[in-house]
């Protein structure tokens, strides 16, 4: 007999404990040796090897560029990511591998923009950052610079940014940026602030995409145990994010 109880039993999500639902990771660390991210050539394999069984079909690497402390160019990125995509193919893997850079935005930004051709994925987006302790007071100027300059700006993790308000994000919204949220931002690897920020990001809409922002290995433990969540795993799926519809160019 059908159990009156399981009328009321509240909905659940399948869990797989995979992202396949998300195919396309576009924020991670993973050339090796040249930011804060994979060490070498075999932590790479292994970190790309640990996304891939995390269900990721196609994975746009973003290596940091912040001049003081990650001097990367777009050689020093290419080149890394050659001998990446190299070792990857010679391991007959099927990952779907493409670069990008993640590029820190402060005062200066705007003098190297005029400069430098950004590294760019999906038809023209840029990943930025900027302080967790305050954006310049130029920052608005610089996202409307970029869209002018013909880039989609996205910002990462704008939930660690607990110097921005609701106001804040929704006039970048207006300037035409758009958001990607920490996966692991959700299960409080940030704390308990950031989390909250990532639930208001959610709660108003403007969450465009999700990302790993994997550096090393602990972040892929972190990444299992959120794929395994169903309440997570739910949460992610309400927002609808777009991450399916990005291309590695
Ligand atoms: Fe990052």
């Amino acid at each position: 007999m059908f159990p009156v109880f399981s009328l009321f039993r509240k909905k659940t999500t399948p869990v797989d404990g995979t992202f396949s639902m998300l195919a396309t990771d576009m924020h991670s660390h993973l050339v090796p040796g040249i930011d804060d991210g994979a060490k070498d050539l075999q932590n790479s394999l292994d970190l790309i090897k640990r996304l891939s069984q995390l269900g990721f079909k196609r994975i746009i690497t973003t290596p940091h560029v912040r001049p003081e402390y990650f001097p990367n160019t777009r050689e020093t990125i290419l080149s890394g990511f050659e001998t990446l995509k190299a070792a990857l193919s010679a391991n007959r893997s099927e990952i779907e591998l493409g670069v990008a850079a993640e590029y820190f935005v402060d005062f200066e930004f705007m003098e190297y923009l005029e400069k430098e051709k950004l590294l760019t994925f999906s038809g023209g987006k840029v990943l930025i950052e900027t302080s967790t302790i305050a954006a310049p007071p130029n920052f608005q100027d610089i996202i409307f610079q970029l869209r002018l300059s013909g880039y989609q700006p996205v910002l990462a993790h704008p939930e660690r940014y607990l110097h921005m308000d609701l106001k804040t994000f929704q006039k970048l919204k207006e300037l035409g940026c758009q958001f990607q949220v920490n996966l692991m931002s959700l299960a409080g690897h940030y704390g308990s602030k950031v989390k909250k920020h990532a639930d208001l990001l959610i709660q108003n809409q403007l969450v465009d995409y999700f990302g790993t922002d994997c550096h090393n290995t602990q972040h892929t433990q972190v990444l299992a145990e959120i794929a395994n969540d169903a309440k997570l795993v739910r949460k992610i799926l309400d927002c609808q994010p777009q991450n399916s519809d990005l291309g590695l160019t």
